[in-house]
């Protein structure tokens, strides 16, 4: 049985008082064993998230991460900076990191590696632009991103590895993937996956959705059959956000 999992990407919003008044709003609400449950909120909040969600089974986790142990790289984190405050989640090459600070595949994997021998959870984020898709080469896309993303990551870290198809044209754009087009590309995810591992190794696999996720249409989307939960943004943000893990 794969590990679902339901994420929350907060992205840069809530100020320490306001991020502390919402996990306590819907920290009970969001308490789940059998569903994986991770709020990604902004490096600042961290350390006040993790205390609020103490005594449930939510998980914080940090929205980037610098590939290099430590250095003179201003405005970044490290990995043993997060764990040394207990954060193992971290997600990976986001569209919003490659689009508007020119993440590469390149650096996307550097991340990968780095998260891989640190022992964090990484969540690594694919999709194609809206050009992309009206060329036809979204599978070209996010074959090369999920291919570039996993080079070298040896397969006994694949179980901390969850991998999120999040269309650049769905985030909070309200306009989701349909049901099929989410579920076709995370079919071929996990065909790469068994290219380049195994078939037990693509069937353990976590892969999610994102793009305007919201309690309307988290049920149909989470039922398909490759897709193990989703990456939230905007309606995370919202107290009904325990409506999408429930789905
Ligand atoms: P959205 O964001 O749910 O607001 O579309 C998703 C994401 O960027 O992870």
């Amino acid at each position: 049985m794969r590990r679902k999992v339901v994420s929350a990407n907060w992205k840069m919003n809530l100020t320490l008082t306001q991020t502390v008044e919402f996990i306590n709003e819907i920290k009970d609400s969001c308490n789940t064993t059998d569903t994986t449950v991770v709020f990604y909120v902004p490096a600042i909040n961290i350390v006040p998230a993790v205390e609020a969600v103490k005594g449930t089974n939510i998980q914080i986790g940090c929205q980037n991460m610098h590939f290099l142990d430590n250095g003179a790289y201003t405005g970044n984190v490290s990995a043993d900076m997060l764990l040394a405050v207990g954060v193992k989640h971290v997600l990976v090459g986001h569209s919003e990191r490659r689009f508007y600070h020119n993440e590469t595949n390149e650096h996307v994997n550097k991340k990968m590696l780095q998260a891989a021998k640190k022992g964090m959870i990484a969540t690594l984020c694919v999709g194609e632009r809206l050009e992309e898709k009206e060329q036809n080469i979204t599978h070209e896309v996010v074959a090369l991103q999920v291919k570039t993303a996993l080079h070298g990551v040896h397969r006994r870290h694949l179980k901390n590895i969850i991998i999120a198809y999040e269309p650049l044209w769905a985030i909070g754009t309200g306009k989701t993937a349909t049901n099929e087009e989410a579920q076709e590309v995370c079919r071929l995810i996990r065909e790469i996956v068994c290219e380049m591992y195994d078939i037990s190794a693509a069937m353990n696999i976590s892969i999610i959705y994102g793009g305007s996720v919201n309690k309307e249409n988290a049920k149909e989307l989470f039922a398909m059959k490759d897709i193990d939960g989703g990456l939230v943004g905007g309606a995370s943000l919202k107290p009904d956000f325990s409506e999408i893990i429930k789905a």
